[in-house]
């Protein structure tokens, strides 16, 4: 199947990462199917989409980390397309600052976009994947879903916890055909760092367009081979 022929769900593309994935599987021409909280990201995405490439898409604001708001959205998606073949789980923030300086919701509100989210996102379309008897799950738990930075404990056990919970899926679900991927992006300039206080480099981060490129090729392989983990960094990070 090519990519023309794919249905391709994204949660979190209304910005960021995941909105330069939309517009790549667009150019690609696959059909999309856009979600996000913030209607009218979705909204003006679809727009850009529809204008340079005239492609299929369908935008269902989402919250990834409310089982009921995730339901709808998969409902939405097979009324429209009846597969999904490849789901992006783009959705989640960061809080990166000292330990004791972390509080206790900052650390609730990372787990449930970065890892509840998914849960939810993989409970509802994955089951579909296994029936269909094929289906790709690419997730982004970043190089700190990999390994540690200071002041990074509240995201890093979010990113690791990802990391567990879909490489453990990985091998329920082999059988069936669902393929993952893990991509490990060190620092991407998004506005994913737009709140974080911690003093970055932004010019020296990967950008979207680069973090998409990876996200699309994971996206390309076919045949017999999984490309299960990819690890990106930008040049001053490499190794
Ligand atoms: N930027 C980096 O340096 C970097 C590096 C490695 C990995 N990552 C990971 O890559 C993923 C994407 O990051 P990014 O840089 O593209 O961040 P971003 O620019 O902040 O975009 C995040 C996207 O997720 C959506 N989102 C957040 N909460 C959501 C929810 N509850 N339900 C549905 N959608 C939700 C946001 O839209 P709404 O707010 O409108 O919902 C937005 O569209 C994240 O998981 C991040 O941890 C990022």
């Amino acid at each position: 199947m090519s990519l023309t022929e794919k249905v391709v769900l994204i949660v979190g593309a209304g910005r960021g990462i995941g909105r330069a994935s939309a517009l790549l599987f667009a150019e690609a021409g696959a059909s999309l199917v856009l979600a996000s909280r913030t209607e009218g990201e979705l909204a003006e995405l679809e727009t850009e989409i529809e204008r340079r490439y005239g492609g299929d898409v369908l935008s269902v604001p989402t919250d990834a980390t409310n089982a009921s708001s995730v339901g709808r959205l998969t409902g939405e998606a097979l009324k429209r397309f009846g597969r999904i073949d490849t789901l992006i789980y783009a959705a989640g923030e960061g809080v990166l600052k000292p330990f004791a300086e972390t509080t206790e919701e900052e650390f609730e509100r990372l787990l449930n976009v970065n890892v509840k989210g998914a849960f939810l996102v993989c409970q509802s379309v994955v089951p579909l994947m296994e029936k269909q008897k094929g289906g790709h799950v690419i997730a982004l738990p970043g190089i700190l879903g990999r390994a540690p930075m200071a002041q990074a404990a509240a995201y890093c056990a979010s990113k690791y916890a990802l990391t567990g919970m879909l490489k453990s899926l990985a091998l329920e679900t082999k059988r069936a055909g669902v393929r993952f991927s893990l991509l490990h992006l060190g620092g991407v300039d998004s506005s994913f760092w737009d709140n974080i206080t911690m003093r970055v480099q932004r010019e020296k981060m990967l950008s979207v367009e680069a973090a998409a490129r990876a996200v699309f090729f994971a996206a390309s392989q076919e045949g017999e081979g999984v490309l299960g983990e990819l690890v990106l960094q930008p040049e001053s990070h490499q190794l």
